[in-house]
């Protein structure tokens, strides 16, 4: 059967895409940014998992104010690169698991879960540059990937409690899957930001690490009711992002076993935040 390995967090700045891609990354304000995923990147090279389940959001990059889902899934075999400011990063293509986005598919929307599916898009910064954090610079990315993009950028988001519960879904969605597959979710973007108007550069550390407390205890379900209006006013416009988090966590159940954390202020306008966790059921043969 496949199963969840593990969860895993990070903002996806656009910056490090680009500090990374122009070979900057040795930089005396990006080093230590970069120094917080050394460890995560000899973890995932030792994890090796098949599959990872990147929750994401757009940022008007494939899609526009045409079409604007709340929750949707990506089935391709494959997508392409875009990209707002710097433009697409010159990343591998990312390869898709058909198969098992499929299956999850059937399974969200049986479960009662309206997903849109999206059989041709592009992704942007929001799911490579956590690719990048995680894996560096390969030729080809060593996993398959099944994006869930998330509406984050135009109200109104969903709420943290659903994003919970999509991935308590998720995870009976994989959990029905026959073929062994290690299967890793990743929910990504945050943590405190905001890019625009009066507030441009708000950062508020002690508000995100009350998050990441919370985030690798028993008691992460308390996150469920953070109200939209708290994350704008405490994280700024953009820490609505973290809310993406949330669907990894759901999907971890409720006992996790907190593996590794960085936090890291400031990159760009933002701050940077990571975390890898174990859901503790699974997690009997490592500890
Ligand atoms: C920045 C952060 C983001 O999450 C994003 O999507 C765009 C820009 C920033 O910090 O500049
Ligand atoms: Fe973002």
């Amino acid at each position: 059967m496949a199963r969840i390995s593990a969860g895993v967090a990070t903002s996806h700045i656009p910056a490090i895409g680009a500090t990374i891609d122009n070979g900057k990354t040795g930089e005396p304000y990006w080093a230590p940014v970069f120094a917080g995923y050394d460890w995560s990147k000899q973890w995932i090279a030792e994890e090796k998992p098949d599959v990872v389940i990147i929750v994401y959001n757009d940022h008007a990059s494939a899609f526009d104010m045409r079409i604007i889902p709340t929750f949707a899934i990506g089935c391709a075999d494959r997508y392409g690169i875009c990209d707002e400011g710097w433009g697409p990063r010159p990343v591998p293509e990312v390869i898709g698991h058909a198969d098992l986005a499929w299956h999850i598919a059937q399974s969200l929307i049986l479960d009662e879960f309206d997903m849109t599916i999206i059989n041709e898009m592009d992704v942007d910064h929001g799911l490579t540059v956590p690719l990048s954090l995680m894996f560096g610079q390969p030729e080809a990315w060593p996993v398959k990937v099944i994006p869930i993009a998330v509406n984050v950028v135009t109200y109104p988001p969903p709420s943290g409690n659903r994003c919970w519960q999509l991935g308590e879904a998720i995870a009976r969605a994989v959990a029905s899957f026959p073929e062994d597959l290690n299967v890793q979710v990743w929910g990504t973007g945050g943590m405190s930001h905001q890019l625009q108007g009066p507030r441009a550069g708000l950062i508020n550390a002690e508000w995100d690490n009350r998050f990441l407390d919370l985030m690798s205890t028993n008691d992460g379900e308390t996150l469920r009711t953070i109200p939209h209006i708290e994350y704008l006013r405490e994280t700024g416009s953009e820490g609505i992002e973290m809310v993406m988090w949330l669907i990894m966590r759901g999907a971890l159940g409720r006992m996790v076993k907190p593996l590794h954390r960085h936090y890291h202020v400031p990159a760009s306008n933002t701050a940077v935040g990571h975390l890898i966790l174990r859901p503790a059921e699974s997690s009997s043969s490592e500890v």
